[in-house]
């Protein structure tokens, strides 16, 4: 990436992206919507808005390397604001390829007045320091301890680092031919839904309505339903937008639903997960998730998938699909719902894009330049 030249040699853009970062570290912001208020705030030409984004996104993805490279030239934790400043600066001269002089003094004249001098005398050094030794692949890969030695536990050092290293990058953006933005994984779900003209097919948990947008345009009519009021109503706009009428919207816990019993001819659980899929969709997930998140949402699955079954016609379908691929929310899920649950029959999900596991398939995110994604179907008697 360049620098940017406009609002005053891009010093306006690092005084945003600081501000950001700073939110996002000191009240735990989420980083989309801090940036969605920053553009409300501040009027920025698309390229600094771009050059924003970019910084912001990679500076929290980034935070615990960042942080391990500023640090061995301070005495002690620095205040938030200078920890922002110090952040974005280091990020810059690690991970991008504005020229380190334009990026230690457009940084320096964004900070405050009181941080100047030592942001000015860390980046220098950082800059000097540069190409850094790592101590290791943990502070490297800028991960949650937790977070690493789950994924290279269940994939592999080789495969593991892999994935955790490629969601350091911005994810591509996939658009379908109706103009909704939506990765090529989930697009690959519905895909493997064999979805007949006119059968009825419930969306448990639809919201903002990807995939039940995308069933009602193969022909199917859909119910979306979900639990949470405003995320539904985000799913109605894109419902309208889409001028998709063979949707349906409820709003209803999915564990407890209020559906009669075998009513639809297929039921797609698109479960609530950790989302270790999509660690580069959400700069700062990686910071939020916590290790017990994971079997609490397990257990949420497990529940969503007994009531699911129940509602699904002889001879029906159900699909179970996250974005996510730690064993716990996947193929653990599937072992406890088939054995506490009778009348399932696996079905085959044959498609060389996926990797199949455990009756199931998933993507690992390297594999295709997706979203990590697991699915897993069967017939029910
Ligand atoms: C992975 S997202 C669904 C994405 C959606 N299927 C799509 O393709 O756009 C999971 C959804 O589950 C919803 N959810 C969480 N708990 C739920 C519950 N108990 N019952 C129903 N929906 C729930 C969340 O509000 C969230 O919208």
């Amino acid at each position: 990436m360049g620098d940017s030249s406009s609002s005053q040699d891009g010093v306006e853009a690092r005084k945003a992206a600081i501000d950001c970062v700073r939110r996002i570290d000191e009240y735990e912001s989420y980083a989309n919507i801090v940036l969605v208020n920053a553009f409300k705030k501040w009027n920025f030409e698309q390229r600094d808005k771009n050059l924003i984004t970019e910084i912001v996104y990679g500076a929290t993805r980034m935070q615990r390397a960042l942080d391990w490279a500023v640090d061995r030239y301070l005495i002690k934790p620095p205040p938030a604001a200078l920890r922002a400043s110090l952040r974005i600066g280091a990020y810059q001269l690690l991970y991008t390829r504005i020229p380190p002089h334009a990026a230690v003094s457009t940084t320096v004249e964004a900070s405050s007045k009181k941080n100047r001098g030592v942001v000015n005398a860390v980046l220098r050094r950082v800059a000097e320091g540069l190409p850094i030794e790592w101590p290791n692949e943990s502070i490297r890969l800028s991960y949650p301890d937790w977070l690493i030695e789950l994924v290279e536990s269940e994939y592999g050092m080789r495969e593991g680092q892999e994935m955790l290293e490629y969601m350091n990058s911005s994810p591509p953006v996939t658009e379908r031919d109706d103009g909704y933005i939506q990765d090529l994984s989930s697009q690959w779900v519905v895909e493997n839904i064999d979805i007949q003209p006119k059968e009825l097919i419930l969306d448990l948990c639809a919201a903002p309505g990807g995939k039940a947008t995308a069933m009602a345009a193969k022909g199917a009519c859909v119910v979306a339903s979900d639990l949470h009021h405003s995320r539904s109503r985000r799913m109605s706009q894109n419902i309208k937008r889409l001028r998709t009428d063979e949707v349906l919207q409820v709003t209803t816990d999915g564990v407890q639903p209020c559906f009669a019993k075998s009513t639809f001819d297929k039921v797609l659980v698109d479960a609530p997960c950790s989302g270790l899929g999509v660690l580069h969709r959400r700069a700062d997930a990686r910071w939020r998730i916590k290790r017990s998140d994971v079997d609490n949402l397990a257990i949420l699955q497990l529940k969503l998938l007994r009531s699911a079954k129940e509602l699904v016609k002889p001879g029906g379908e159900l699909i179970y699909s996250v974005c996510t691929i730690t064993e716990a929310e996947t193929s653990n899920v599937i072992k406890s719902f088939t054995k506490s649950v009778d009348g399932l029959k696996p079905v085959v999900i044959n498609d060389s894009r996926w990797r199949k596991k455990n009756g199931g398939v998933f993507l690992l995110p390297q594999d295709h330049e997706t979203d990590g994604m697991s699915m897993f179907k069967w017939e029910v008697k």
